[in-house]
């Protein structure tokens, strides 16, 4: 199943090398002569990887009759339209769609698409996977998505393929880190179509639709910079000029004899959108999208109408027309932007959130499909773990005892899932449940992979199981078992504590470490919570709790044992009612006496105390009013009022304790749970909601908040992360470039949270960190509030054409389970344990489990249970962000700084590492570095620079110093990426 993709490859490589040549590049451009308005046109079509249909049903052009769209089609259309006349030019963004096409290819015609590509008449253009979402994705995965499709461009095209814009047409709203990622991963420049309409409109009459981006304020400038120009009408042709079938504008009818002859009138209305357009633009070069979504399935229409147009708009310059149309690229446009020489404006704030009009906050996606966006998260997570082993074990990872597989499928499926349809929520259900299957097929692959580079690490060959229902307390293997085995394998550069929880029908356990030692254990009965959602899919009566150690980069085994099965024996698990606090080292949580709510939290380290209620509201999705017909749906979210309804006034609530853990559980309603928990050993607070299927038999569509009432003084400020990364400050009713008018004091203060949300005063600060993606905001002062599932009866009029009803596996409406990690502390030390924490979240470890005792696999040794592929753990301030096979026999690295520049005095300065010495059972050579997306060695890196408004100089470039693997130094929130040949050394020298 997996060979194929780099069968399919080398065949190729060989092609791409007896080609390789410098033919593409600026020179291909066609000419735009100064003294001249040139308008540059791009053909180009938007292949959406899934949203009405799936990504096979687009491909192939099935059920058209949902939506006209078969990409096999505009590929095999588009080529011979460009082999037919050498001046034509097309770009291809989405790397999904062209992987797929191109191994279908007969090498004839490979020869030719190459030939285009080294002409520079195809281009490729952004070049990832898929064109990815910027409000629910991670970093990582932004990363990883942008590596494989610029990968697979690399290995086809070589130097030629490598695309030098980024092109988010679509995306619905713009992150400041996506803007810094592309900067590092060498683009020289960033295209986007959808902006606020207030912002558009104040950029078009200020001439400010193009600038300078500074992606960051801790990295230097240029290396954060990404010159941004937003399209003049979203990626649409002008009106009247979308000549695809898919349109039914007016063809060019050039023949004089013809009644309906149309020539001088297309002349005129041309030349008339010309000037509009180039009055809100500063330079004499203007750009015009020819092309939208899956457009040119039959090309001809399209290149027969613009080759006409070139031809008649420019044969007025011999009675002096001063426009010049050519052909053109998004790169070709950059590059006369870029001589053009002009000073630019500088941006550093971001492009969230997006309305296109009033009440028409596109912020509902920020949680829309609760359950995939944790899913997609989690699956990033086993990915990770999956590139790891495969990394540390090579071939034994790929083929072993338990079969044949490689990361390539999950990676894939991942990158799918990155799309701005798919992990925003925003695709029809069955596309939905197409990208949900896709996971779940890389996970089974990546399981085999696993389970073969575990019994390559620990020399023995066991009944590896994996228990994906956790979070509902269902694994078959633990429920029945006498006796089991526990892996733990953690993924992170530095060494975990972490508490296991096993579904489990004893009552006494011992459970022994990697060394033998005793380990404490405690068990705990399953919640009827949890058995509500689980129904009957398992049996388990109780959950055994204990804390593991697992080593950096590696695992520990652990081996538990029923000792009885005797209820009489069953330990101490206490049980109270109404409990007045819950308390360990770190934190006390206080409930109110009457409602039984969070009234307080205190930490106790710090002597830092937050009076503060927590509960759950919910909005009553607006079904249109007399201000606007806009609906609640799954782009945009708009409440019929501002204030949410609280779910109850008063929880039934009991306490369970132990040694390990206090556990308070609260019954808001039949629909909405939570428990509030203090592990013994953990510095945080941890609240587990559970909520659904939300009721909509009242004919109301319900977005379910969880908010948290302080009286902290936060004066309209409070702060969300933009991917997992850096942190923005937001402002109630306020954007920083232009003034606002607001038509929607909730929605239109929603954010996108995909990893902490945080408000403070000058003494305290209140962080939640959260386990997926989902919307945020502080509607009043001391005020916090995500919004953790939503369930609509309307569609938005934004294209889905389907209510976000999530049925699930019971026509009922989904349960959504998920966690909210609260910490409280000073403004100054919050980050330190806020970053490392994020960390931990999103690379836990993973669980691996064994029914038995595993029988020798390789004899050369004893079998290992513990294990760490790094001879010292990484500091705090580096993590180590990927580690990964890229290539056969390539190892693909990246470093990172996780901390801001100011956010932490025992962090944020610049920290040193030795690559040669990190690695104990392997050794690196020919270490090369190289950008962010792997596909250019930094010394290459030549982006094009830009002069920013009120600055007299270039700025000078960002160079990139002689490599001394020995001595990596990694500033503040930098990331440094590497390419490696990799020699394994013999497992007996793994430490253990
Ligand atoms: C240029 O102008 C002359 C005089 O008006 C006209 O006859 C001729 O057709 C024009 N040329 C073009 C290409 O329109
Ligand atoms: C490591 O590199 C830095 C410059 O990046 C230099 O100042 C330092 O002396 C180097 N250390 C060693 C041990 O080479
Ligand atoms: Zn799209």
């Amino acid at each position: 199943m997996e060979s194929g993709g780099y069968r399919g490859l080398l065949v190729v490589l060989l092609l791409a090398g007896v080609h390789r040549g410098n033919g593409c590049g600026p020179d291909t451009c066609h000419p735009a002569p100064e003294g001249f308005l040139n308008v540059h046109l791009i053909p180009h079509t938007h292949n959406d990887v899934g949203w009405l249909k799936n990504v096979d049903q687009y491909y192939y052009g099935a059920l058209n009759n949902i939506q006209h769209a078969g990409v096999q089609y505009i590929l095999d259309s588009v080529v011979q339209q460009l082999l037919a006349d050498p001046r034509r030019r097309f770009i291809y963004v989405e790397s999904a769609f062209f992987w797929r096409w191109w191994q279908e290819q007969k090498e004839c015609m490979q020869k030719d698409v190459i030939q285009l590509v080294q002409e520079g008449r195809l281009e490729f253009i952004n070049g990832g996977w898929t064109m990815n979402d910027e409000a629910a994705t991670h970093y990582s995965a932004i990363i990883d998505q942008m590596t494989l499709g610029l990968q697979f461009l690399q290995t086809v095209f070589g130097e030629c393929g490598r695309p030098s814009v980024a092109w988010h047409i679509d995306p619905f709203g713009h992150s400041r880190e996506q803007a810094l990622l592309f900067a590092q991963m060498g683009f020289d420049g960033l295209f986007l179509g959808r902006l606020d309409y207030q912002d558009k409109i104040n950029r078009m009459n200020t001439k400010n639709m193009e600038m300078i981006w500074r992606g960051s304020d801790d990295l230097a400038a240029p290396t954060a910079d990404l010159f941004t120009g937003v399209l003049p009408n979203g990626y649409n042709p002008p009106d009247h000029f979308c000549w695809d079938q898919l349109c039914s504008d007016a063809p060019i009818m050039d023949n004089p004899q013809l009644e309906d002859y149309n020539v001088d009138a297309i002349i005129d209305s041309f030349l008339d959108v010309v000037r509009k357009q180039s009055s809100k633009y500063r330079s004499t070069h203007i750009v015009m999208t020819m092309g939208s979504d899956f457009q040119y399935e039959n090309a001809i229409p399209w290149f027969k109408n613009m080759d006409k147009l070139i031809q008649v708009v420019n044969a007025q310059q011999v009675n002096g027309s001063k426009v010049n149309v050519i052909y053109s690229t998004p790169s070709c446009y950059l590059t006369a932007l870029n001589r053009a020489n002009l000073s630019w404006p500088v941006k550093t704030d971001d492009f969230f959130p997006y309305a296109d009009g009033p009440h028409m906050f596109w912020t509902g996606y920020f949680t829309s499909r609760a359950g995939f966006k944790r899913y997609e998260r989690l699956s990033n997570n086993f990915l990770q773990v999956c590139n790891q082993l495969e990394a540390l074990t090579g071939a034994a990872a790929t083929h072993g005892p338990y079969g044949t597989g490689s990361s390539l499928t999950l990676r894939r499926a991942m990158g799918v899932a990155q799309h701005h349809d798919a992990v925003t929520g925003t695709a029809k259900q069955h596309v939905n449940d197409d990208y949900t299957l896709r996971l779940y097929k890389g996970w089974e692959t990546c399981q085999v992979v696993i389970s073969n580079a575990l019994s390559s690490l620990t020399g023995t060959k066991e009944s590896f199981t994996f228990c994906n229902l956790l979070n509902i307390s269902v694994c078959p293997t633990t429920e029945v078992a006498k006796s089991f085995s526990v892996f733990l394998y953690n993924p992170l550069g530095c060494a975990v504590t972490w508490n296991v929880r096993l579904p489990v029908n004893g009552f006494v356990y011992t459970v022994k470490g990697p060394s033998g030692e005793d380990v404490t254990s405690e068990v705990i009965p399953v919640s009827k919570f949890t058995k509500d959602v689980r129904r009957d899919k398992g049996t388990a009566e109780r959950e055994l709790i204990f804390q593991a150690q697992i080593p950096p980069l590696g695992f520990s085994k652990f081996t538990v044992q029923k000792v009885s099965t005797q209820e009489r024996f069953f330990p101490k698990s206490k049980t109270t009612t109404n409990p007045a606090k819950i308390e360990n080292k770190y934190y006390r949580v206080e409930f109110h006496p009457e409602t039984g709510l969070i009234s307080g939290i205190h930490n106790l380290q710090k002597g830092i105390s937050l009076p503060m209620t927590q509960s759950f509201y919910w909005y009553n999705a607006s079904v249109g009013n007399d201000d606007s017909i806009q609906t609640s749906g799954a782009y945009i979210f708009r409440p019929n009022q501002s204030t949410p309804l609280p779910i109850t006034q008063n929880v039934r609530s009991y306490l369970v304790e132990n040694s390990l853990v206090q556990e308070v559980y609260q019954n808001f309603s039949s629909w909405c749970s939570q428990v509030v928990r203090l592990y013994s050993d953990r510095p945080y607070v941890e609240l587990e909601w559970t909520v659904g299927p939300i009721p909509v038999r009242d004919n109301l569509g319900k977005e379910v908040i969880s908010r948290f009432d302080s009286k902290l003084q936060t004066d309209g400020d409070f702060y969300t992360d933009a991917n997992g990364r850096q942190v923005l400050r937001r402002r109630r009713d306020f954007r920083e470039t232009w003034s606002l008018v607001q038509t929607e004091p909730v929605a239109g203060n929603y954010y996108p949270v995909n990893s902490r949300i945080y408000i403070k005063d000058k003494d305290i600060q209140f962080t939640v960190l959260t386990d997926r993606s989902q919307g945020g905001s502080s509607i009043t002062d001391g005020l916090l509030e995500l919004m953790v599932h939503r369930r609509l009866l309307d569609d938005d009029f934004r294209g889905v054409g389907e209510p976000l009803l999530e049925p699930g596996q019971y026509g009922e409406g989904l349960v959504v389970r998920g966690r909210h990690m609260l910490l409280l502390d000073t403004p100054q030390d919050s980050a330190d344990l806020h970053r490392i924490l994020g960390l931990q979240e999103y690379m836990s470890p993973q669980i691996i489990l064994s029914s038995g005792d595993g029988v020798p696999y390789s004899s050369k040794q004893g079998p290992t249970n513990q294990f760490s592929a790094l001879r010292t753990p990484l500091p705090n301030n580096v993590h180590l962000l990927t580690f990964a096979l890229h290539e056969p026999k390539k190892l693909l690295l990246r470093l990172e700084h996780p901390f801001q520049s100011h956010e932490s005095c025992n962090y944020s300065q610049p920290v040193t590492v030795n690559l040669q010495e990190l690695f104990a059972g392997l050794s690196l050579s020919e270490v090369e570095e190289m950008t962010l997306s792997a596909n250019l060695p930094k010394s290459k890196m030549n982006r094009m620079q830009w002069r920013a408004e009120g600055a007299s100089d270039l700025p000078r470039g960002e160079r990139s110093l002689v490599l001394d693997p020995t001595n990596i130094t990694l500033n503040s929130m930098e990331i440094r990426t590497f390419l490696a040949t990799v020699q394994y050394r013999k497992h007996s020298t793994w430490g253990s």
